[in-house]
């Protein structure tokens, strides 16, 4: 490992342990203001979902870029804290048996496995609620029309049209033939989504102007993309201990990836591509862009 993405991934580690600390105030005993308790096997598989590891790569990203362009680091936080909510349920949804029936995630069984699958059903609608109430909270310290637009783009991100839609195209093109832009759609909106939101949430929240905000989200398209690719590569080629889940398993279920349809090679060159698409969007902040572009590299490279 090079010097450089060693020091990257200690920072990435390092951000992950502050995210870990904001989610672990957040998930409390304690029933908050209008909420009437907090019901404790619940909260158990809330807790199981979100609090587990997991890269935290999303929140990274969310204030990384706000970093760059001068946001808040403490709104940052929260508001990468609220996207994980959301990632996360999307883990504990996405490996029910009504999905992909996984057993093992990040290095533990699935949220139903441990907790059944009714309380895994309703830890992530749980988990996804609570990421509005993150941003919306008095605590995520943003004007009001900032959080108005972060959580319109959050929503947009995760529903229908966005990781919600993309599941449903998922499942949908199991053992069916999709070509590569059926393909790139559905990767577009299962995983890119979340992922070009962390980058335009950071231009929301430093208040920058919109050709920037454009700029940002087009980086988070390419590694958003780039982020699924890795994931479909990792599948084939990972074993379950260095993921913490199971591997090998699209190919048996027949899922619609570009690694099926173009092969290993075509994927490595189409990764590199990438790194580079969202280098050269990045030119215009010169050698403060550093780090966003070492995490593409962690994006398309990563061993996990
Ligand atoms: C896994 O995401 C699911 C995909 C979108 C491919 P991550 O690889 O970011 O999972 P964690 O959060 O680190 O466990
Ligand atoms: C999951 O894609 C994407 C979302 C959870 C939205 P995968 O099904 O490939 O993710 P893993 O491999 O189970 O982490
Ligand atoms: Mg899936
Ligand atoms: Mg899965
Ligand atoms: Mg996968």
């Amino acid at each position: 490992m090079s010097e450089n993405s060693a020091s990257f991934e200690a920072r990435l580690r390092n951000n992950a342990a502050a995210v870990e600390a904001c989610l672990v105030g957040i998930l409390g005993d304690q029933a908050q203001p209008d909420e009437i308790t907090r019901p404790q096997p619940l909260l158990a598989a809330m807790r199981h979902g979100l609090l587990n590891g997991g890269k935290r790569l999303r929140p990274f990203l969310v204030m990384e870029s706000a970093a760059l362009l001068g946001g808040d680091p403490a709104a940052a936080l929260r508001v990468g804290a609220a996207l994980e909510c959301v990632h996360s349920y999307s883990l504990v949804h996405d490996d029910l048996p009504a999905m992909d029936d996984d057993d093992l995630r990040r290095g533990q069984p699935t949220v139903h496995i441990a907790h059944g699958e009714a309380n895994a059903i309703l830890a992530g609608d749980s988990l996804l609620t609570l990421a509005f109430d993150i941003i919306a909270a008095p605590e995520t310290r943003l004007a009001d029309r900032q959080k108005t637009e972060l959580v319109l783009s959050l929503a947009r991100a995760s529903g229908i049209g966005g990781m919600a839609g993309g599941q449903a195209l998922d499942l949908a093109a199991e053992g069916s033939t999709l070509d590569e832009a059926g393909i790139t759609t559905l990767q577009a909106m299962k995983t890119g989504a979340l992922i070009r939101f962390a980058c335009e949430a950071g231009a929301i929240i430093a208040g920058s102007a919109d050709a920037e905000r454009q700029l940002m989200r087009q980086y988070g398209e390419k590694i958003g993309l780039a982020f699924q690719l890795a994931d479909d590569l990792l599948d084939l080629t990972a074993d379950a201990e260095t993921m913490g889940k199971a591997t090998g398993k699209d190919a048996a279920r027949g899922k619609g990836t570009l690694v099926a349809l173009h092969g290993k090679d075509w994927t490595q060159t189409q990764l590199a591509r990438l790194v580079q698409e969202a280098a050269a969007l990045l030119q215009p902040f010169g050698d403060r862009a550093d780090i966003l572009n070492e995490t593409a590299r962690f994006v398309a490279n990563r061993s996990h």
